[in-house]
């Protein structure tokens, strides 16, 4: 996700997140993970993966992989590694 520079902060880039939030929750989806800046997604209710026992296979420092529940509890008993599709081995 970017907002290009001229147009940061000004609350663009929290309606993208909480608009893609939304519609993977009226979508059914569970949970979302993100591999982003650590102090940026916790607003939205983003926290570490480790948290919730997940991992993801890239050797990333710690706090950047971050996992929310879009319905809560739903990860209470997860644990494991979170497999991206091949593409994202290139970004
Ligand atoms: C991260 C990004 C998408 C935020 O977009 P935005 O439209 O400026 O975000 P908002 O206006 O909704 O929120 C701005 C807030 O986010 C904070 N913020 C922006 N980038 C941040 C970062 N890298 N780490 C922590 N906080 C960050 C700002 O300090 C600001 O905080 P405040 O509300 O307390 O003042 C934008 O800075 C960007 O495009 N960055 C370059 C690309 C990038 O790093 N993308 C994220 C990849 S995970």
């Amino acid at each position: 996700m970017a907002v290009i520079p001229s147009h940061q902060r000004q609350g663009i880039g929290s309606q993208l997140v909480r608009a893609g939030l939304d519609r993977c929750a009226a979508l059914g989806t569970r949970f979302v993970v993100v591999l982003g800046h650590r102090d940026y997604y916790p607003r939205f209710g983003f926290l570490p993966a480790s948290h919730f026992r997940l991992w993801c296979s890239w050797p990333v420092p710690e706090g950047v992989f971050m996992a929310t529940e879009l319905v809560l509890g739903v990860l209470a008993s997860a644990e494991g590694l979170v497999s991206y599709e091949i593409e994202f081995n290139d970004v």
